[in-house]
């Protein structure tokens, strides 16, 4: 509590009329009801997971889950398979979160599973967690759900691991796996129609792309048509 906070507290205990001096904002409404120091996480969110999933564990875990990402060929272990439900059915989500936060070598296991507790934060590996747990019972997410994130928010969570600040193409995943993505500017993406940008996010890159292009995934399950425009909008400002 600040200092401010703790003299309004003392002033709210002796001389309720000050209150207002206050400014009542930030001050338990009336009978305290609502304590001031709560600071409620989100509930770990699925559809989130979902978009954080597609940004930094598809390359290797792939767009089903099945462990067939774009870039499991190169390693010498197999990502695991989400789907199979009766191996994560013996998991509980703090082992998972132990797991995912500090990687396999921690674990005794595969080196090329990250330690991801330096580049997302917990609720995000929740979230994670909470989509994991879907692809584990088979079922699928519905994406229509309202959202109000912006354009900017929408390209935090799902796009800066690999296109990087402002498109530099150095995001940090991409760094960490040595994934060659190449600076998005908006010179650079007017050689594409809005469609054909539409449908390179909703869709990934066409499969008969030669080199990267594999490695970005299809946005059409987790994005809704609003986000996507918002997501292209966004890119446009590089
Ligand atoms: C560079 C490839 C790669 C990326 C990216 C990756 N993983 Fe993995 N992951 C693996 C490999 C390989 C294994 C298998 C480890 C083993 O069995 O030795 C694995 C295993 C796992 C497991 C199983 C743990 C267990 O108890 O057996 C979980 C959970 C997991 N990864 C979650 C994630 C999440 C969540 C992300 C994204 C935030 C992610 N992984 C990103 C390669 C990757
Ligand atoms: C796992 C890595 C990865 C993520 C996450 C990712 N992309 Fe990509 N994306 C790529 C790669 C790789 C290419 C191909 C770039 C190249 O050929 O050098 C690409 C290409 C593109 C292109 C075509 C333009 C070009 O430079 O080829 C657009 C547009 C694009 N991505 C938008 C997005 C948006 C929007 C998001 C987030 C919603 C996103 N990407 C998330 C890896 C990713």
């Amino acid at each position: 509590m600040s200092g401010n906070n703790l003299i309004c507290v003392l002033l709210l205990v002796l001389l309720m009329p000050a209150l207002h001096a206050c400014g009542g904002k930030n001050m338990p409404a009336g009978n305290g009801s609502k304590p001031e120091v709560a600071v409620v996480n989100d509930e770990p969110d699925p559809l989130k997971g979902l978009k954080l999933y597609l940004g930094y564990c598809f390359v290797c875990h792939g767009q089903t889950g099945d462990g067939n990402g774009p870039y499991a060929s190169m390693l010498s272990e197999t990502p695991s398979d989400f789907t199979d439900s009766t191996y994560f059915g013996t998991k509980t989500d703090e082992e998972l979160y132990d797991f995912i936060s500090k990687g396999g070598i921690a674990h005794g296991k595969s080196m090329h599973m990250k330690p991801f507790g330096f580049q997302m934060t917990p609720d995000e590996i929740q979230s994670t967690i909470a989509y994991i747990r879907v692809l584990n019972r088979h079922e699928r997410i519905n994406r229509d759900k309202q959202s109000d994130l912006s354009g900017q928010e929408i390209y935090r969570n799902s796009c800066v691991m690999c296109h990087g600040e402002k498109g530099s193409g150095e995001g940090r995943l991409s760094k960490m796996l040595g994934l060659k993505v190449r600076p998005m500017n908006a010179e650079q993406l007017s050689e594409f129609s809005g469609a054909k940008l539409y449908n390179i996010v909703q869709d990934g890159m066409p499969s008969d792309t030669t080199g990267s292009g594999r490695f970005m995934p299809a946005w059409g399950n987790s994005l809704s048509e609003k986000e996507i425009i918002d997501v292209i909008s966004y890119i446009n400002t590089f």
